[in-house]
């Protein structure tokens, strides 16, 4: 059976650039190559687990411009549902990435996902109380997140919180969420006053060619990541997300949901652009029987 993922986030246009050298302050350089992918956490993760094979709503927000229109038709040749992301009198949100060295910066500019508010969220209830799953980021209002949050607890459906970009997140709402997961840098700041029982069986890091940790009753269990060539690292942790949305949908250990991430997360790296080589189902099983 499908499983049914939602995912309530960031839908933006990306502006990727590459370049061997980034510039100092005041200084201009001639770039390499330049790229407009489809992106943003929320609609990342949503393709992530469509091509997958999983039911995916994305519940969002747009601008009526060309960013837009383009976005929308593009996650509908996905396999993402579409009905919930709503046009409104914004920009579409842009990300301008550089891309340096394998490594990359992003500044967002969050135009329409702005208005992914609490009473916004609201008015999409049942669909988010239909999914076994949630997925949510931090690239939206955190009212809206909360709500989302608050729909899914009072339905039984289970959540991810990709908390990223970080920000301090009140107690209430980290008891809700069944599974955070943030990359180093962004644990650091959760772990932040707070107590290693209030994030015991929820917490997964993420740690990039390192894989994942996950930490449940004081003890820390690794699931190592799939070594690979990296051309784009854009969108590894929203790939690794869709993965494990899709895999504890259909009702594997948090450990092999895991693995199968890690799988998806590798596989999404070796093409440029963030939804870029994002794999079917098909071929994450293919690759995972190739590597174990
Ligand atoms: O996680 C990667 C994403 O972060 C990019 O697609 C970009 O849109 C930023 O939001
Ligand atoms: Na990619």
């Amino acid at each position: 059976k499908k499983p049914k993922v939602t995912v309530v986030g960031s839908i933006n246009m990306d502006l990727v650039t590459i370049t061997s050298q980034v510039p100092k302050r005041g200084e201009t350089l001639f770039g390499e190559h330049f790229q407009m992918n489809p992106g943003g956490k929320g609609a990342n993760q949503a393709v992530a687990a469509a091509r997958l094979g999983a039911h995916v709503q994305l519940i969002g927000c747009v601008g009526k411009d060309r960013f837009g229109e383009d976005i929308v038709a593009h996650l509908q040749e996905q396999g993402v549902d579409v009905s919930n992301v709503e046009p409104v009198t914004d920009v579409t949100a842009t990300a301008t990435i550089v891309v340096a060295d394998q490594d990359n910066s992003i500044i967002v500019v969050p135009g329409a996902n702005n208005y992914v508010t609490a009473s916004f969220v609201e008015s999409r209830r049942e669909v988010i109380a239909n999914s076994d799953i949630l997925v949510l980021q931090l690239e939206i209002p955190l009212d809206g997140v909360r709500k989302a949050v608050q729909i899914a607890k009072e339905n039984g459906v289970k959540v991810i919180l990709n908390p990223a970009p970080i920000q301090s997140l009140p107690s209430d709402l980290i008891q809700d969420i069944d599974y955070l997961t943030p990359n180093e840098h962004e644990q650091m700041l959760l772990r932040q006053d707070r107590s290693a029982e209030e994030l015991s069986g929820k917490l997964i890091v993420t740690k990039g060619s390192e894989g994942v940790c996950i930490y449940e009753e004081g003890r820390e269990i690794n699931v190592p990541a799939y070594k690979i060539d990296v051309v784009d690292t854009t969108g590894a942790g929203d790939s690794f997300n869709g993965g494990l949305a899709y895999a504890l949908g259909k009702g594997v250990s948090l450990r092999d949901a895991c693995k199968y991430g890690n799988a998806v997360a590798a596989l999404s790296t070796t093409k440029l652009g963030a939804q870029t080589g994002m794999p079917t189902g098909a071929e994450v099983e293919a690759f995972i029987n190739s590597r174990g």
